[in-house]
């Protein structure tokens, strides 16, 4: 037996005003679509926002339903938006940020469908995507394509 252990490396900014221009503009866009979810079920907000290739933002927001399962992540509705209208041009980068019910700005951690939705534009492209997370008290972080969050993802 030998026990393997695997690394993830991601940078964190402790401010938003220290991203770069173009990241900023990424996550002020997933901060207007969060305040545009449809939840009242859960109360928590998610907004994100996709970057393309041709540099068209697509924005996504949590989509709430009556009936739980129905309902869709902010992340899949931005991604699925922006590939049914856009279906040759790659997904360069996507922000996500919760809103929780005070109102406060949060993290909101992309779910394991999420993940592997991103993982599948990834692969359709073959471009990393590089995936920028509110991660709380005004810090952000930045992880370079969707292995440092979907190690051993599935293939076949
Ligand atoms: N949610 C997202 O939109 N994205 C995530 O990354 C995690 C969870 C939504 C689903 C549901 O509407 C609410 O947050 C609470 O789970």
């Amino acid at each position: 037996m030998t026990r393997k252990s695997i690394k993830i490396e991601y940078d964190e900014y402790n401010s938003i005003e220290l991203l770069e221009a173009s990241d900023k503009e990424l996550l002020l866009q997933a901060m207007n679509a969060a305040d545009k979810a449809y939840s009242p079920y859960s109360g928590f907000k998610v907004g994100a926002a996709v970057r393309l290739g041709n540099g068209n933002i697509v924005i996504g927001n949590n989509q709430e339903n009556i009936a739980y399962p129905s309902g869709l992540c902010a992340e899949r509705v931005a991604l699925f938006s922006a590939m049914a209208n856009n279906p040759d041009t790659a997904v360069d980068a996507i922000a996500v940020i919760g809103k929780n019910s005070n109102n406060q700005w949060c993290a909101a951690l992309p779910c394991g469908a999420c993940r592997q939705t991103i993982c599948e534009y990834e692969n359709l492209s073959k471009k990393k995507i590089r995936i920028i997370l509110y991660s709380g008290d005004n810090k952000v972080s930045i992880f370079e394509g969707i292995n440092a969050l979907l190690p051993f993802s599935f293939e076949f």
